[in-house]
């Protein structure tokens, strides 16, 4: 594996983390972050959840690369160098990477450098061609490339999994706008956009009959017991998935079973019966609204593959030629 300067973000301390949270629980409505979610039961969990029968996210957007990687890679074309916002472990990029033309480099951008190293070093070994260069940042910040990815022919930013969905139209913008930056003029973004459909299929989608993904939002709770001391009761609160048509997003949210009182870094928070505490939100888009929302960080939609029933998107977007 190749040697490079990376960005390492500082590790957060015991008491901005325990700060971030008191916070979010003083918000009205409450909040919790989706980070919580995942550690090593969390992320078991949600390897869980993308098993089920109703979850037909990640299923889909594998159906769509199986199909579509080899057209995706013509439209991207040789010697280019692949940066994938997120650690990277999963098939999908392992299928984008398959029908390449002799990519340049592979470069996983991640906050976690567990994560980080051990998806590098497991495609070091199924790719011995490639330069894998990993690159520790939190990829909402700017960040620097490595100066033998800004040299590639042509850089491309792969974004799937529609992890785009948990920001909002502010932070998706950004996001976006910093994609367009990577990629410079010539090019490409490759993203997972899952797509505007019946409320019911996502409510199922994010509440599902076994309550696998009942267990994940609980966990957040688990987890900040754990590594914050917290003494959330787990037993006094229950799932709720609900579609919220007017931001187009279906929201995760956990609801008081009872009033109640939690400890956290010396504080006590109140929570009433029947309170909502939100712990994730995920933006649908129609493909009329994704194209605006590209066009407003200077992306144009190039190409769009969808599964056949039109659930989910992959979508190939170039910087806007200025008129
Ligand atoms: C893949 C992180 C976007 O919102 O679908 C799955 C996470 N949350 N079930 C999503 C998730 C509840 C997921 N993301």
């Amino acid at each position: 594996m190749a040697k490079h300067p990376s960005t390492v973000p500082a590790k957060p301390t015991h008491d901005t983390l325990t700060d971030d949270v008191l916070a979010g629980l003083k918000k009205d409505p409450k909040e919790l972050s989706p980070v919580w979610f995942y550690d090593e039961l969390g992320s078991f969990l949600f390897d869980s959840i993308c098993e089920l029968p109703e979850y037909y996210i990640t299923r889909t957007e594998l159906q769509i690369m199986q199909t579509h990687a080899a057209e995706m890679a013509q439209h991207i074309g040789p010697e280019a160098a692949v940066i994938e916002l997120g650690s990277g472990t999963s098939l999908k990029t392992r299928l984008l990477l398959d029908k390449l033309d002799h990519p340049l480099a592979y470069v996983p951008v991640d906050i976690s450098r567990e994560h980080l190293f051990a998806a590098a070093g497991a495609l070091a070994k199924d790719y011995p061609n490639l330069h894998i260069v990993p690159v520790c940042a939190d990829f909402t910040q700017p960040f620097e490339l490595p100066q033998f990815v800004r040299t590639a022919q042509r850089r491309i930013v792969y974004f799937p999994g529609s992890t785009l969905g948990n920001f909002d139209r502010t932070h998706a913008h950004a996001l976006l706008a910093q994609m367009r930056d990577l990629i410079g003029r010539n090019g490409a973004v490759l993203i997972g956009i899952d797509l505007y459909k019946d409320r019911r299929v996502l409510e199922r989608a994010y509440d599902d009959a076994a309550g696998v993904t009942a267990e994940f939002n609980l966990n957040a709770l688990r987890h900040v017991n754990r590594e914050l001391g917290a003494n959330f009761d787990l037993d006094a609160f229950e799932h709720l998935a609900v579609w919220v048509e007017d931001q187009s997003r279906i929201e995760m949210h956990l609801v008081s079973k009872r009033d109640q009182v939690v400890r956290l870094g010396g504080e006590k928070i109140r929570i009433a019966s029947g309170e909502h505490l939100r712990t994730e939100y995920c933006h649908k888009y129609t493909l009329e609204g994704f194209s605006e929302l590209a066009a407003t960080a200077g992306l144009a939609v190039r190409r769009v593959w969808m599964d056949p029933d039109q659930l989910f998107s992959v979508q190939l977007l170039e910087p806007a030629r200025l008129q």
